[in-house]
This record gives C-alpha cells, structure tokens and sequence, in this order.
C-alpha cells in the first residue's frame, strides 16, 4: 500500500496524537450509549475476524465509535468523508491503535482524498461504514472484486441514503446497507437537534456575529431545517423558510415562520443557512438580490447547495477576511460572505466540532448495534433496510438507563386494547 496513514504524513505525530487523545477521551467520558456497547463488545467480541472500512467526519466522536468496533474484534480502516471536516490529531490518535489504520487528514485535495479512500478500500472490508455513501460508491464502480467479501453496510446520512436508494432503484445496489440515517433514535435528535445546535453554534464562533435582530433564511424544512430554524428562534432571529415540498412548506408555515420563495427570501436575509441535501439552492441570481454583508452558510452534505462557481462569475474579488470566512466583493461594492467554502459548516469551518457529544453517543449506538446485526444476524439480501426497531429500542433504553429517566409499561390489558379492533365504541 503507497498510501500514508496520517501518523506518516504529520511531521510531529506523537503531539498530535496527544490532543487528538484528550478529545476522545473527553468524548467517550459523555457517551453512556458507547460505553455499555463497548462493555458488551469487549466481553463478546462479535466483530472478531471482520474487517471495517470507515469512510466519516473523522473527529473526536467518530473515533469512540472507531474504537469501539476494534475493541469488538475488527480490523478497522478509516478515512474523511469530507476533505475539512478531519481533526488530525484525533486521526492520529486512532492511527496508534494497533487495530487500527487512520488515512484521514485535514485539508487534502481531491486525489489525496480519493487515494486516501482507495487505502482504505485496499484493508479488504466485510463491512462499510459510511457517511454520504463513498465506500458503497467506489466499491460499485471501482473495486467490484471486494462486493464478494463484503457482508454489508451502515450509513449514517440523508444524502448517503438518497443516494443508496437511487442505486437500490436502479438494481445496482449489490449488498444490503442499514439506512441508520432513518431510524428515530439518529434523525430525530441528530438531524434535528445536532445540526441545529451546531450550524448556529459554528455560525457563531466562524463570524463571531449575533442572531438577535437578525433574518435568518433556512433552506430546506426537512429533519436539519426545522432544527435550525428552532434553534434560530430560540435566538432572537426572525426565521423565513424557503421549501419546494408543500406538505413541509406548511409545517414551517403552522410553525410561524415565514414562508417563501428563496429569490423573495433573498432580499430579507442577513444569514442564509441551506440544509436541502439538494444543489443551486442559492444562486447567482439570488446573490444579485441580497444585501452588503450577508452570510451565506450550507449545512447539507456536499458543497453544492450554494452555487460557488456562479458567485465567483458574479465578483470583482474574493479574499479570506476572517479564518473560515471568504468575502466575495461584487462590483456594486456589496460583500457576500460564505463560510467554510460552502461545504457543512458544523464539520468544516476552522472552528468545527461537529454535533454535540451526546447526540453523536445516539447516532453511533446505532452503527456499533448494525455493524453486528450485519455480522451476527440472520442475513439480509442486497438493497437498503431499515434498522430493525428494536435494536433502535435497545439504544434507547440504554439512554434512558444512563439519563436516569424511568417509564410506564403497558399492562396486560393496555396491550389488548392497542392491539384490538373490537374495543370501543
Ligand atoms: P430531509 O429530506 O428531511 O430535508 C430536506 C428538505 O429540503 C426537504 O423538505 C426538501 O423538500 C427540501 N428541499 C429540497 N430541495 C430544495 C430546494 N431547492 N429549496 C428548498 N428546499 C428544498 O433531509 P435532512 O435529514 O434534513 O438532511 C438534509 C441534508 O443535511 C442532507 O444532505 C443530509 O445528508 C445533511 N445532513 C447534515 C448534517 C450536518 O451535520 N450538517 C447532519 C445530518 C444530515
């Protein structure tokens, strides 16, 4: 293999290793979820003889997760999943596990990225691990000689499964994958809370500008949207949403919040964050319409929701004016501010954690439960499940446990009744 781990590129690896371990061990003291898995995996080992491509936002919570399937036993390979979002330090640090193999480092370009994730591919994996599906990807494209080791797959995003199911539809899909990005147990608090907590935290700390007083244009009322907005309100901004589905466009509407079109939306804007999974959200032709200073942010998956290129078409000049913040000056004298390029601002801004620790113990409970149905379970043909609910339960449970929260059982009777269509009247 020619490809570097992260420890051969790092011209100071061992302090980098350092950091990187206090932020996972910070991380790993605030997930009860991972702990008990990792109890469990420890003792039983389930992953034992398996071999896991990683393909993730490689940062402090990603790496517990990565531990954790070692501690079950595999031999994991990892690599980003985005070419800002990797902390090098904490690649390091998961470098240095003897099961472990990290190729993820920050700031590469596109060939270092994409030979980074052939490495990765070249561990020979029984299972995928992704976040945008670039493993299931490259494996059906390039590499189809590994989809007869491979028993199965997880992936942890919207757009990862959009894409999934595109391949499903198409019979294209050659091996089954757990779509965790749609259990409740990760959408419903990843999506919603997470990235609505950390695009408006990330917002913050990259401008270091207020939300009170100001609009806020959140494109896309799906599962990130509507926590944006929340979130957004919770702040003291006045919130206008632009949607092009008119069942979410009329939740954001019973919401109170404002809606309309985006080039209605762009003349109110101080702040744009878009969250559609979708391309061309903002264009040029919207930029033409916004006011001097407007910042523009993306929190879906990949860098195409705001129309880079044609921004750049429409400027006399961009420069960096703050780390994470390039100004593009437009001929008129009006400056447009997009941060962290375009790309998800909560993983790739200078500044960026991710989502909060807690929600990531949710969201990856539920990789480590799949990654050993998809080894210890029953089998599954080639296309996209869903996670089966109860091992979305099982994590759950062990949240509860860990918050200290206690509820009701249904009685006997109770259960009867729900499960009656003879009662009432
Ligand atoms: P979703 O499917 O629930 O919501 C997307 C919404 O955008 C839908 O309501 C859709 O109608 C709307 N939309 C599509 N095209 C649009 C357009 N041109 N203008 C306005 N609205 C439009 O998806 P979800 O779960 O909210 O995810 C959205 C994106 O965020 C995906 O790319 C996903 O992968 C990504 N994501 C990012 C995270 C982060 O850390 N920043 C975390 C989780 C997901």
């Amino acid at each position: 293999m020619d490809q570097p781990t992260i420890t051969e590129q790092l011209e100071t690896p061992a302090e980098a290793r350092e950091a990187g371990r206090k932020k996972i061990a910070w991380a790993r003291q605030h997930m009860p979820i991972m702990t008990a898995i990792a109890e469990e995996f420890g003792a039983e080992r389930p992953l034992e003889g398996e071999t896991v491509a990683m393909a993730m936002h490689v940062e402090a919570k990603t790496a517990v997760l990565t531990e954790v399937l070692a501690e079950a036993g595999a031999e994991v390979a990892i690599t980003g999943c985005n070419p800002l979002s990797t902390h090098d330090g904490v690649s390091a640090a998961l470098d240095a596990h003897e099961r472990i193999t990290s190729y993820a480092k920050h700031d590469v370009d596109d060939e270092a990225y994409y030979a980074a994730m052939e490495a990765t591919l070249d561990h020979g994996p029984t299972v995928t691990v992704d976040d945008g599906g670039d493993l299931v990807m490259a494996i059906h494209e390039d590499r189809p000689e590994l989809l007869d080791s491979v028993v199965g797959g997880c992936e942890e995003t919207t757009t990862g499964v959009h894409r999934l199911r595109a391949m499903d539809d198409d019979g294209a899909l050659n091996y089954p994958m757990f779509a965790v990005n749609d259990t409740p147990m990760k959408r419903l608090f990843d999506n919603v809370h997470g990235t609505g907590e950390a695009t408006l935290s990330n917002v913050a700390m990259t401008t270091n500008l207020s939300f009170a007083g100001k609009t806020v244009v959140v494109a896309g009322y799906g599962y990130c949207g509507r926590g944006v907005a929340k979130k957004a309100a919770g702040q003291n901004a006045d919130v206008v949403v632009t949607e092009v589905e008119p069942r979410r466009a009329l939740e954001a509407h019973m919401e109170g919040y404002e809606v309309c079109p985006m080039a209605e939306a762009a003349e109110r804007g101080d702040i744009f964050v878009t969250t559609t999974g979708n391309r061309d959200v903002v264009t040029a032709e919207h930029v033409e319409r916004m006011d001097d200073g407007v910042v523009l942010a993306n929190a879906g998956h990949f860098n195409v929701e705001i129309d880079l290129d044609g921004l750049n078409d429409l400027a006399e000049s961009r420069r960096e004016v703050r780390d994470g913040v390039e100004e593009f000056r437009m001929p008129d004298g009006r400056r447009i501010n997009v941060l962290a390029d375009g790309r998800l601002v909560n993983l790739a801004s200078p500044v960026a954690m991710g989502h909060p620790v807690e929600v990531m113990d949710q969201s990856f409970g539920i990789q480590a439960v799949c990654v050993r149905e998809l080894v210890d379970g029953d089998g599954y043909d080639p296309g996209v499940h869903e996670v089966p609910d109860e091992l979305d339960r099982e994590v759950a449970e062990i949240k509860l446990a860990a918050e200290g929260v206690e509820i009701d059982e249904l009685t006997d009777a109770q259960r009867e009744y729900m499960d009656s269509w003879q009662h009432g009247t």
